[in-house]
């Protein structure tokens, strides 16, 4: 019964350790049992100075006890249930997760651990949201965010090590990021007019709700956009595009189903921009299922039709390439959609480098009217359209930013403002508000941010 012996030399990283009955090795602990077939198996425990199974496990039991939590919480808000089992199961699913993973050392991938604390930091501002939006002072809120901090300090304590494999709690973050988003999106009382423009203007923008790095996971790619289509056409209305490269130019895009594609980096569609038609200043955005960007050679208007995968350009002979936004080069066209349509912006030598505002006719592709405003192009570091009014953004100083100027296409208008917005980092290169959620996208040095935008209805 004994024989033969068949030693199981446990992977020292694997936390399944922590499940068995583990003995001290020096003293010469082993533990035996009877395997499937008849044979013995010996289980040894290899105590490993280096790696911090304990810490792992330690974060394993944070993450239970963020579930409970989590599940106290959830159990109080009865006008949830149904969404509210979903999200628990999500939640088990994540230990369950976490608990394979660590007992299948084969898949060996580097984590990146800014990445996670990344996520950490945005599943503290959707808790932060969910208090506000619920208007509870349940001391339960305190402990999730002690919680998320002590998972924070974890992550960095492991990170020192860097040899295991925590990519899929990264994923099942995003996921549960995801879930949590949508919890949030459930009980949103604030955007009950999407579509609906009347109110007097944007009154504040919420904290950054989503701070993700971008899908080459790499924050070099700082010249980029992210976003979803402003005018969805049937069966995409979930769709997200992202495009980035190293320099501020036009190559490729990438179009996900979903956000949770999005985040798993997992695209439907990957558009290499044919030679001739590459562009540049990253100013893009998606209408209508069609991608519309500046063209370089000639310097023009393009759209990429999705549907059609054709290309099309229409030069703006008034547009100059000697204005770009403060942060960014070449973004002498910006491309902006809110309720009332498509738009560009751009500055001309006969407007002395002031933003121009035109309003794109789809149809025929053409300029269908224009304003001149009183914005210095090279003063603003962005500028978005929303309900018929353009504004511009500049820097106050290096994680803030503020909307300081509102020129209304309508009245002429214009109108100067400090609504302040909390940046991740100092520079973007793609901003722009989207009708369909109310939404602002911001492409932050490589990272996915978004804000939600209030309106003013007195
Ligand atoms: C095995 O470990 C147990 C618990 O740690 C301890 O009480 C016992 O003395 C150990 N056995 C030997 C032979 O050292
Ligand atoms: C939030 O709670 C406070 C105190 O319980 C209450 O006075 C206030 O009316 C509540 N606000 C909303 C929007 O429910
Ligand atoms: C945070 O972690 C420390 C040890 O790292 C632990 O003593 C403490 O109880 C934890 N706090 C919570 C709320 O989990
Ligand atoms: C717009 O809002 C104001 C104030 O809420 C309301 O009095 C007015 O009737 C609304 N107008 C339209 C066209 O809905
Ligand atoms: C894109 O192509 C489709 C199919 O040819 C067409 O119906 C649609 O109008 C085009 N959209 C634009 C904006 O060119």
């Amino acid at each position: 019964m004994m024989l033969p012996i068949l030693l199981l030399l446990l992977p020292v990283l694997s936390p399944a350790l922590a499940w068995i009955p583990v003995e001290d090795w020096e003293s010469g602990n082993v533990t035996a049992s009877v395997g499937e077939s008849g044979q013995c198996v010996c289980h040894v425990y290899l105590p490993d100075s280096t790696f911090p199974a304990d810490r792992v496990q330690q974060m394993q039991q944070v993450s239970k006890d963020l579930i409970l939590e989590v599940e106290i919480q959830m159990n109080k808000m009865v006008s949830y249930e149904g969404k509210l089992e979903i999200y628990l199961k999500e939640l088990s699913d994540l230990t369950v997760r976490v608990a394979m993973l660590e007992s299948s050392p084969d898949s060996y991938i580097k984590l990146d651990f800014e990445l996670l604390r990344i996520e950490l930091r945005e599943f503290e501002a959707i808790v932060s949201q969910l208090k506000d939006s619920l208007n509870s002072s349940s001391p339960m809120f305190d402990s999730l965010y002690t919680e998320i901090r002590n998972m924070t300090l974890i992550v960095n304590q492991l990170e020192t090590y860097d040899k295991s494999n925590l990519e899929v709690i990264r994923i099942e973050f995003a996921k549960l990021q995801k879930k949590l988003e949508e919890c949030q999106k459930e009980q949103e009382f604030i955007k009950p007019d999407i579509g609906n423009c009347n109110h007097t203007g944007i009154m504040s923008l919420s904290k950054p709700t989503v701070v993700q790095l971008n899908a080459h996971l790499n924050a070099g790619y700082q010249y980029g956009g992210w976003g979803k289509d402003s005018k969805p056409v049937r069966g995409y209305e979930s769709m997200y595009y992202f495009g980035a490269y190293v320099n501020p130019s036009v190559h490729d895009f990438y179009l996900y189903s979903d956000y949770e594609k999005l985040i798993l980096r997992s695209a439907f569609k990957h558009h290499d921009i044919p030679s001739g038609w590459e562009g540049t200043g990253n100013n893009y955005i998606v209408h209508g299922n069609t991608i519309y960007y500046q063209h370089n050679t000639p310097f023009s208007m393009t759209k990429l039709n999705l549907t059609s995968s054709r290309y099309d350009s229409r030069v703006i002979p008034a547009a100059s390439t000697r204005f770009s936004y403060s942060y960014s080069d070449n973004q002498n066209m910006d491309f902006a959609a809110d309720e009332n349509g498509l738009w560009v912006m751009y500055a001309s030598e006969e407007s002395k480098g002031k933003i121009v505002l035109a309003k794109i006719d789809e149809k025929s592709f053409g300029i269908a009217d224009e304003w001149e405003t009183g914005v210095f192009k090279q003063l603003a570091g962005n500028a978005f359209m929303a309900c018929g009014v353009m504004y511009a953004t500049r820097s106050v100083d290096l994680n803030t930013e503020e909307i300081y100027y509102a020129f209304d296409s309508k009245t002429k208008e214009e109108n100067h403002l400090n609504i302040r917005f909390q940046k991740f980092l100092e520079k973007y290169t793609n901003l722009d508000y989207n009708p369909t959620d109310q939404k602002l996208y911001m492409y932050n040095d490589g990272y996915y941010v978004s804000y939600n935008v209030r309106f003013n209805r007195e």
